[in-house]
């Protein structure tokens, strides 16, 4: 049995899962309502409510399962990338939790949580693929040929899909975090009423880019009535399409590079319904077998996380407790 934590930015959440992966007991407290009279996370307020609610998680989930700290075989947390002040507050807590019952801790990167996931839920083993990891934070596209064996095909240059999804809303008048409200609003839309750009870079790239849109955005702005629900709409669904377009043709083409028929999308965005009904399509007309996280997998928790340790601590590795949280903790070295 592993206990992971995870609190990389504003959700707090634990998980149990045993040490094939089969995850037992999660629970998550979302900060997202604190942060939204923000417009955006706030890091130091992040960590304090972290703190608050960390050790009810743990409790939480060992009630849920019914079993006790002692039955616990090792401590998991994220220690990046993200928030340096949100990070600290999860591995502290599993390091002490792992120094008490003299039990090993792991160390594990959220992107390559965020990576297995679509492997969980009955869909595992983790195996060759390629992946499109679509967060707030990141956008990439890795090549997997076993677990902790990646190379990475390409990133944004800029923002990350998420955040584009979420600086267009902010400018359009929708709340934080915007990709949800686009992904509802644009359910109504028309999908070409507006002809925002695609930046699909030179063909061959495997790189992204989604400044270019929001500058778009902005320069159409005095343009738009945002008062109208049907406008709005037409804008959400026309910038979703931009968005997602470019994900799934980026996708295609890093499968047809690689040569590899298995590909999996993971991340907060791969919750976006427009983009699921894209990809499954796109995917049905390659020949592709696609795996998509579960939407609760999806945005950020502790299962994957949980699972992600597990995969780890099956071949053997943990961390050392003096493992520092890195903010920029990459993927791929
Ligand atoms: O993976 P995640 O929960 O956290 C990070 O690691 O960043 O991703 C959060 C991002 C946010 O930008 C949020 O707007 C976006 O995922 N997101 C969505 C949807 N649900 C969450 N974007 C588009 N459509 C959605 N339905
Ligand atoms: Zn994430």
């Amino acid at each position: 049995m592993i206990l992971a934590l995870e609190s990389s930015c504003d959700e707090t959440a634990a998980a149990l899962c045993t040490a094939d992966g089969e995850i037992i007991a999660a629970a998550v407290a979302s900060q997202i309502e604190i942060h939204r009279r923000y417009g955006g996370v706030v890091p130091e307020v992040a960590s304090r409510n972290h703190i608050l609610h960390v050790r009810a998680l743990v409790e939480q989930v060992l009630a849920q399962a019914g079993v006790r700290l002692a039955d616990v075989e090792a401590f998991a947390a994220t220690s990046g990338p993200g928030l340096v002040s949100s990070l600290l507050i999860g591995t502290s807590m599993a390091k002490a939790l792992a120094v008490a019952e003299k039990k090993p801790f792991l160390a594990v990167n959220h992107m390559e949580g965020h990576l297995l996931s679509p492997f969980m839920a009955g869909n595992g083993p983790p195996r060759r693929s390629v992946a499109l990891i679509v967060s707030g934070g990141h956008t990439m596209l890795i090549h997997m040929t076993e677990v902790g064996a990646y190379r990475l095909l390409g990133r944004t240059r800029d923002d990350a899909a998420g955040e584009a999804f979420d600086k267009i809303a902010k400018m359009i008048g929708l709340p934080y975090p915007g990709g949800p409200e686009i992904d509802q609003r644009a359910a109504q839309g028309r999908p070409d009423a507006h002809a925002f750009p695609r930046s699909f870079l030179d063909g061959r790239s495997l790189e992204f880019s989604f400044s270019g849109l929001k500058t778009a955005v902005l320069y159409e702005l005095p343009k738009l009535n945002l008062h109208d629900p049907s406008s709005l709409a037409d804008i959400c669904a026309s910038v979703q399409e931009a968005i997602c377009e470019v994900l799934v043709e980026k996708l295609v083409l890093a499968a047809r590079l690689t040569g590899e028929t298995l590909v999996t999308v993971s991340g907060g965005v791969s919750c976006n319904r427009g983009l699921r009904v894209k990809l499954q399509k796109r995917c049905d007309q390659e020949g592709l077998n696609l795996l998509l996280a579960r939407p609760d997998l999806s945005t950020d928790n502790a299962a994957m996380i949980a699972y992600t340790a597990a995969q780890r601590f099956q071949r053997g590795q943990t961390s050392a407790l003096e493992t520092d949280v890195d903010p920029n903790l990459p993927l791929v070295a």
